[in-house]
């Protein structure tokens, strides 16, 4: 199974995705937690990147062209991937082709997770992640036990600092300019699947297993 999963911010691709990674044994790459583990351990990478990621804009093409090619390159990739974040514009699509291309490999399926604004704000808003292990939960739809602490490790639930209102809205207008297109471009190849991911998190994976079983 090679997959794509594309979808607006707060569209449930990660928690979607780590499910069918567990479930499936299929690794997910995300180029969004990449970036964050560079951030907090501080390296060149993080450095740079933090500064598009606090302003909500995204990273250029170049450098999360490079982590996917490394991500790709490894042996636990070889028999399959998941990939939540990235691409991201039509110009990283392309590089995402022509990197398969060389491996003689192809997309299984493109899942667009098609979800409201006003529903992303309110996950968005409601998203508490966990800086140690990287857990996410949701105030409303996927609480803690304790409120404010991890299930996991039992550290203390952080807001992500690009989930701040004015950060969340220019992600959803970067989206709209720069991520959108892509729903075209893949528009024209068989692979696309769409997924309505609204509805419970049990809804929203049966959902998901619906699309990817018919690729
Ligand atoms: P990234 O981390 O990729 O952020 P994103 O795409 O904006 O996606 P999110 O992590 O916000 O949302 P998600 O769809 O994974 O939703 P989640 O499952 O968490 O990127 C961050 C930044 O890194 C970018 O802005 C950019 O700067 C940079 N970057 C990353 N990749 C890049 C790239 N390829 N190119 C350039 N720059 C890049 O769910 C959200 C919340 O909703 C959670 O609290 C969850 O519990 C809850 N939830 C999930 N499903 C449901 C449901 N069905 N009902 C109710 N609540 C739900």
């Amino acid at each position: 199974m090679n997959l794509v999963l594309l979808g607006p911010p707060g569209s449930g691709k990660g928690t979607q995705g780590e499910r069918l990674a567990a479930h499936s044994g299929v690794p997910k790459y995300a180029t969004g937690d990449i970036l964050r583990d560079a951030v907090r351990r501080g390296t060149q990478l993080g450095d740079d990147a933090k500064r598009y990621m606090d302003a909500g804009e995204l990273v250029p093409d170049e450098v999360v062209l490079g982590l996917v090619r490394e991500a790709l390159s490894t042996p636990d990739a070889a028999e399959g991937f998941i990939l939540d974040g990235f691409p991201r514009t039509v110009a990283q699509a392309e590089g995402l082709q022509r990197l398969l291309e060389e491996r003689g490999i192809g997309l299984d399926a493109v899942v667009y997770f098609d979800v409201p604004d006003e529903e992303l704000i309110r996950r968005l808003a409601g998203r508490r992640s966990c800086p140690n292990c990287g857990a996410v939960f949701n105030i409303h739809s996927d609480p803690p036990s304790v409120t404010g602490t991890c299930d996991n490790c039992e550290s203390e639930l952080v807001t992500r600092e690009d989930d701040r209102e004015e950060t969340v809205k220019n992600r959803l207008r970067v989206y709209k300019e720069h991520t959108e297109p892509l729903l075209r471009w893949y528009g024209e190849s068989s692979v696309l699947r769409e997924v309505e991911a609204v509805g419970s998190l049990e809804e929203v994976y049966g959902k998901l297993l619906g699309v990817v079983g018919d690729s």
